[in-house]
């Protein structure tokens, strides 16, 4: 049986009219770059995030990176953290001169523990970056209460939960600014890379237009250094194609999910924990699982697909060795990198493959001994 880790042809199959339409105006029009689907996106994703201002660019990494400029972060500052990240939260604090630090993780969510970060704050903390790992949010109530008392901006890394709620509104709605991926495996994903900053404060949202089109307002006329950072305007009727789409993808992901935790519930894996209060969108499907790079390598033999999302925590890979991180700082977050193992989890998985997956991973464990091996 062939599964995939991510099907986003399979996707585009089902709503290829739509997409295709969506892309032939775009040629039809010749506006490739600011045509008027951009804006249109922008508007349809603040109207669905519950936000005032939202602005295309052209990556997820982008958007953290022309966040983290807006707020003014540079040389020597300090940026609040997990460790347990992809790297692009933490390598747009590094590319600006910044300094990550990190905050260990909660065990059951894998996103930063908020009860950790008062300690971290410094005189030179200029950000906090929750991350909502996986696609489920970080526990924002706490995280906010400590920013609003220190009077630190936060922004929100939302780029694997694209349409996840807390609480009752949406995440990026939540801190100062948040960040969004469109890579093409993400909950709504285009077909190349894009992303969106989105944020309630006007002067904000100006000054991220601004740094998104080279520092400029009027054409030629720049007031701060920027980048080239535009949503392609294929991309963005892509994506506008989608977003309608978009609860029903991340119910199909829920609905995936829900069938793993049944399937799996006997065997001696941590199934993921959703937190009270967090509607979690399964970017990912993620399981502690004892002797996991075996587990790995016998899915591996039987043609399943599977990731480890992280393997190695930031704090010791050696890139970011100006934070001075080593073996034991944050042993969750370490922990939690030695045990995760992701399964495949898209909106096109069907029952046989559900089934096909989990039945595999019994056998695993059915092997002799196998369920009594320490992890
Ligand atoms: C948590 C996190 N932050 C940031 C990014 C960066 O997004 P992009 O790949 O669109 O640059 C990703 C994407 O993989 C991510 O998972």
């Amino acid at each position: 049986m062939k599964i995939q880790m991510v099907d986003v042809v399979g996707q585009y199959r089902k709503i290829k009219p739509e997409i295709d339409a969506a892309i032939g105006a775009v040629l039809e029009s010749g506006m490739f770059i600011q045509g008027k689907e951009v804006g249109d996106l922008e508007r349809a994703a603040a109207r669905l995030l519950g936000v005032e201002h939202a602005i295309g660019c052209a990556s997820g990494t982008d958007a953290l990176q022309i966040a983290l400029m807006a707020l003014g972060v540079g040389p020597g500052d300090e940026v609040i953290t997990t460790p347990f990240t992809f790297v692009a939260t933490a390598e747009t604090i590094g590319i600006l001169g910044a300094r990550p630090v990190y905050v260990d993780i909660d065990p059951l969510t894998y996103n930063i523990d908020p009860a950790r970060i008062d300690a971290a704050i410094t005189p030179g903390t200029k950000a906090i970056i929750p991350v909502h790992l996986y696609g489920q949010p970080a526990d924002m109530d706490p995280i906010l209460a400590v920013a609003r008392a220190r009077g630190i901006p936060v922004i929100e890394d939302a780029a694997q939960a694209m349409g996840a709620s807390y609480r009752g509104r949406k995440v990026c709605a939540l801190g100062t600014v948040g960040c969004i991926s469109f890579f093409p495996s993400k909950n709504l994903g285009c077909f190349g890379d894009g992303g969106m900053v989105v944020t309630n404060d006007a002067r904000l949202a100006e000054s991220i237009r601004m740094i998104a089109a080279h520092g400029s307002r009027e054409r030629y006329y720049h007031e701060v250094l920027g980048l080239n950072s535009r949503l392609d305007t294929i991309q963005a009727a892509v994506l506008l194609a989608k977003l309608p789409h978009l609860e029903e993808f991340n119910a199909a992901r829920r609905h995936a999910a829900a069938r793993y935790n049944e399937l799996l519930a006997d065997l001696p894996v941590t199934l993921p924990s959703c937190a009270r209060g967090a509607d979690h969108i399964f970017h990912q499907y993620t399981l502690r699982a004892p002797r996991r790079d075996a587990l790995a390598a016998f899915l591996k033999s039987r043609g399943i697909p599977h990731a480890i999302y992280y393997p190695v925590p930031l704090h010791l890979q050696k890139a970011f060795v100006m934070s001075g991180g080593a073996r034991g700082d944050f042993p969750v977050a370490e922990q939690a990198a030695a045990e995760v193992i992701s399964l495949p989890m898209h909106t096109e998985l069907t029952e046989d493959q559900l089934a096909f997956v989990t039945e595999t991973v019994r056998e695993f464990y059915a092997q002799p001994g196998e369920t009594h091996n320490p992890r």
